[in-house]
């Protein structure tokens, strides 16, 4: 009663071990062969495969039933290579199915070392689990064939060396000691020498090309998956930073006689006049506004009146690091030293801005931040005629004029809040806006002329949430490592909740009683519907001041004040958006009724991978058309959820109407980042992914009382809080100690305010703007606000360099990808001219110094 046939462990296992090498190596190749050159990929094909094939041999003796005792022992490490191999080459399958990137096993086992990371790796599971399968079905059918292929061509090529040794020392019993062949008697010997021959001039011209082809990128591609894995959870020991500040790779840029002195609040620019380890000494003098004890977060001005750092909390990351060396180092960012540091705040704030504050009717009392899970500007607003627009367009594929105009209502009526917010049109034809318009869940009462500033052509400051989270509330360029070494390092700029605390402690200090809104005090609130424990995002927020934090770990249990039976969760992190909407009202109604200031920030979520929405929203089918198949899924699946923070978003704005305070609170909405769909790159998500669509995301600081204006800045996050300090001192909404300490702070950060003109160069400096690339340290984004370039830096040997010119492929749809820099410079050269050429040579030198500037003033320690 076999309905299969009878399956032998051994040649089974041998099959396993080829098969999922096999597959992963597949995959694995197709991830480069764009991007090598065809002739060169043929000629080093077999090479990639030589790993490969060694293990299967060594498997294939260790099977041999021969050995003796060492045939169980054999046994069990084929079977245990074969199930790590199966695993491997499944996980990688499945990730390359969901994504179109690589594993990095380092990243996957970071990530899965918590609990909603491990959520986020299961909810993967279903692609893996189909790829496990399917190895495992091949294996089995071909396994009879795979062994006897193998036992006959080793028993020749074993049998000729044997018969050619003993012919060689004279005896005649050459196939006697034999084990491995039963049939070799049967072989003449002149074909047994064939197999040896040709076996024997194959692996030497292998061996040959495996030694002389370049190492990058042929190294990386020829890894064979046990090793491969084990390298990975094993790193090589890593080198120790720096903390000197290694010179400009620019410096004519930052010669002597670019330097500027200090003057009024500025505090000059003069980098290369003291070193970091003597900065502190020579800089630093207490500042007039410094209060009798610092709050959190500023270390930096803590350190000055200190001698030598003692044994606090934020040198426990030295301490625990593996590199020696006095504890004393403590690198700090200078702003004085800093040769990318480019300020406007010696410029004019914008006309109409001035023209409003001249009037002194506008006033901040409350700041919320709205950081928006994944998204990208050309959904905030989406527009017609924009290039997801036309996609969308093309692939519904009708003439009909009716047809079009149901799809435009449907598409107008997507971000419809997003278009009050920015001001922005989403240019749909009246009829599709006026039906959209009937459902709004916020309707701007302020004019058209006004509602703040919408900044047009932000990038974000990494693809990793948290770290642009960082940049978005602290005016800090993360870390270019991987995951958030941030969560145990002190921050070097305090964030806005730190500045906030050094008001209320200003206010304590000198017992100042509030009489209004500017002697209030301020409290500090994060709040997200879904978990905080991913990526220790809890203690990321402790250390970067929030006084409290509301997350789903808070709200979904039987004590929450606001706890109902019927919360469903729709993704793996957590709650739509609404769960928290109560708390939100709370914390409002709190600080009206105790006179409070509010610094509310909130991460919404719905808009995260799997792209969930609650049962009862109704999802649209944007990419319907006329075909049967949609394989636009998680395109519309996202536009959905688009959709649904966009309702969510309006509701956030009644609720500031509803409870008076819209008035006297700016908004600052922000992309965490974009997300690149496989209607956008080749790979998906934001993972190892620098494709452009990961990186515009919309930023806009909404003030009903402010004049509506769009500024044109290639702005990244960093300057968010420089602006929020910029106006929150302008509004003359800070009394006299805080506008003293704000207006001496704002000169400490390296972003540039946003009510003011922009800068895209000075004296010849750019304005870079770097992105740090999920999962931080192995691919960084270059770009600046004075080319249209933009450049992919590798960091590590796996990854290629890959450059484009925006203003000819806005949408990077044909870059250039080259994996050796001098290739890539002729290449640029031909087709975008000599000075994007020689601007990606600069990029690289930035980006590398970049890098290591960033680990030092991170203190960062492997
Ligand atoms: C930095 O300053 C310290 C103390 O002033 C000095 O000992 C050291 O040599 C300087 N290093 C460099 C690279 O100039
Ligand atoms: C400075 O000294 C005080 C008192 O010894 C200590 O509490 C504090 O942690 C020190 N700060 C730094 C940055 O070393
Ligand atoms: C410094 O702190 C660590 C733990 O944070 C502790 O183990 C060590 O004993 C402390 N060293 C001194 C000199 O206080
Ligand atoms: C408005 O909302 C109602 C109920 O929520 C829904 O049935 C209707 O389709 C919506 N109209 C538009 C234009 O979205
Ligand atoms: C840079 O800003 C301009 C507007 O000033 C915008 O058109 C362009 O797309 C921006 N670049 C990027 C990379 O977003
Ligand atoms: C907000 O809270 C107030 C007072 O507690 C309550 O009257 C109101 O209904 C709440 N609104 C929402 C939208 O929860
Ligand atoms: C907000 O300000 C506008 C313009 O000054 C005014 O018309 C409106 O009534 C104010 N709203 C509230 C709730 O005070």
């Amino acid at each position: 009663m076999h309905l299969l046939p009878r399956l032998h462990l051994r040649p089974f296992l041998l099959s396993l071990i080829i098969v999922s090498s096999v597959a992963a190596k597949i995959i694995h190749l197709l991830q480069h062969i764009r991007t090598l050159p065809r002739s060169s990929f043929l000629l080093y094909l077999p090479t990639f495969f030589l790993f490969d094939f060694l293990v299967v041999v060594v498997a294939w003796a260790l099977l041999q039933k021969t050995l003796g005792i060492g045939n169980v022992v054999g046994l069990a490490i084929v079977a245990l290579v074969a199930i790590v191999d199966l695993s491997a080459a499944s996980s990688q399958l499945g990730f390359f199915y969901v994504t179109g990137a690589e594993v990095r096993w380092g990243a996957a086992t970071s990530v899965a070392a918590d609990s909603g990371g491990l959520k986020l790796l299961l909810s993967g599971l279903v692609p893996v689990v189909a790829v496990g399968a399917a190895i495992l079905v091949l294996a089995s059918i071909i396994s009879p064939l795979v062994w006897l292929i193998f036992d006959s061509w080793f028993s020749s090529v074993v049998n000729s060396v044997l018969t050619l040794r003993s012919r060689c020392s004279g005896g005649e019993s050459g196939g006697r000691y034999l084990p491995l062949s039963n049939n070799e008697q049967k072989q003449p010997h002149s074909r047994k020498s064939i197999v040896l021959y040709v076996t024997v001039v194959f692996f030497t011209c292998l061996a040959y090309l495996q030694i002389t082809r370049p190492p990058v990128p042929y190294d990386h591609m020829s890894g064979t998956i046990p090793f491969t894995l084990w390298e990975a959870l094993n790193p090589a020991e890593k080198v120790c930073q720096s903390t000197e500040q290694q010179p400009f790779p620019l410096p004519e840029l930052v010669s002597e006689d670019l330097w500027e002195p200090a003057s009024g609040r500025y505090k000059g620019w003069n980098p290369g006049l003291v070193n970091s380890s003597s900065e502190y000494e020579q800089i630093f003098s207490k500042p007039k506004w410094a209060p009798e004890t610092w709050p959190a977060g500023f270390g930096r001005w803590e350190l000055q009146s200190n001698d030598t750092l003692d044994n606090s909390s934020y040198t426990e990351s030295l301490v625990q690091s593996k590199c020696p060396g006095p504890f004393n180092i403590h690198n700090t960012y200078d702003p004085t030293i800093d040769p990318m540091r480019i300020t406007n705040l010696g410029s004019d704030i914008l006309e109409p801005v001035q023209k409003v504050l001249a009037d002194h009717k506008v006033s901040i009392k409350h700041v919320i931040v709205m950081e928006m899970e994944s998204a990208r500007k050309d959904i905030f607003p989406f527009k017609m005629g924009s290039h997801l627009h036309e996609m969308i367009v093309d692939y519904y594929g009708t003439t009909e004029d009716s047809n079009m105009d149901e799809l435009n209502a449907k598409l107008a009526a997507m971000t419809p809040i997003a278009e009050q917010i920015t001001g922005e049109s989403g240019n749909f034809p009246s009829e599709a806006r006026e039906s959209a318009e009937r459902n709004l869940t916020w309707k701007d009462p302020s004019g058209p002329d006004m509602g703040g500033i919408n900044v047009v052509g932000a990038v974000t400051g990494s693809s990793l949430s948290f770290k642009s989270f960082l940049g978005s509330h602290c005016g800090v360029a993360p870390l270019p490592v991987d995951f958030m070494f941030e969560n145990r390092a002190e921050i070097y700029q305090p964030c806005m909740m730190h500045i906030l605390d050094l008001f209320n402690q200003l206010k304590e200090e000198r017992g100042v009683k509030a009489t209004d809104m500017r002697s209030a005090k301020w409290k500090s609130i994060f709040m997200q519907s879904i978990t905080g424990e991913f990526d220790n995002q809890n203690h990321l927020n402790d250390q970067m001041g929030f006084q409290s934090t509301i997350v789903k770990e808070k709200i979904d249990t039987g004590r929450a004040k606001y706890y109902h039976e019927d919360m469903k969760e729709i993704n793996y992190f957590g709650y739509p958006e609404i769960e928290i909407l109560p708390y939100l009202n709370d914390s409002i109604h709190e600080a009206k009724a105790n006179g409070d200031r509010l610094f509310l920030s909130h991460f919404t979520s719905t808009t995260h991978h799997p792209w969930g929405t609650p049962s009862g929203f109704p999802t649209e089918n944007y990419w319907s058309g006329d075909h049967l198949i949609n394989k636009h899924e998680d395109n519309n699946k996202f536009l959905n959820a688009v959709r649904y923070v966009d309702t969510w978003l309006g509701t956030v704005m009644k609720l500031l109407e509803d409870t008076g305070i819209a008035n006297e609170t700016l908004v600052v909405f922000v992309g965490d980042h974009g997300q690149a769909f496989k209607e956008d790159s080749h790979i998906t998500g934001t993972f190892e992914n620098g494709h452009i669509s990961n990186f515009r995301i919309p930023l806009v600081f909404r003030h009903p009382l402010l004049p509506r204006i769009d500024v044109a800045a290639n702005a990244t996050s960093i300057s968010i809080l420089p602006t929020i300090l910029d106006l929150l001192i302008h509004t003359d909404s800070l009394d006299a100690d805080d506008t003293e300490a704000a207006s001496d702070l704002i000169h400490e950060y390296e972003g540039q305010s946003l009510i003011r003109p922009y800068k895209n160069t000075h004296n010849g400096r750019e304005a870079w703007n770097i992105g740090i690339i999920n999962t931080g340290g192995t691919m960084l984004s270059v770009a600046s606000a004075a080319v249209p370039y933009r450049l992919t830096l590798p960091l590590t040997e796996e990854h290629t360099f890959l450059f484009s010119d925006l203003s000819k492929d806005p949408n990077e749809i044909d870059v250039i990808e080259d994996w050796d820099s001098n290739s890539l410079y002729s290449r640029i050269e031909k087709k975008y001219g000599e000075e994007a050429a020689h601007w990606a040579e600069k990029a690289i030198d930035v980006g590398h110094w970049w890098v290591n500037e960033k680990k030092r003033i991170w203190n960062y320690r492997e």
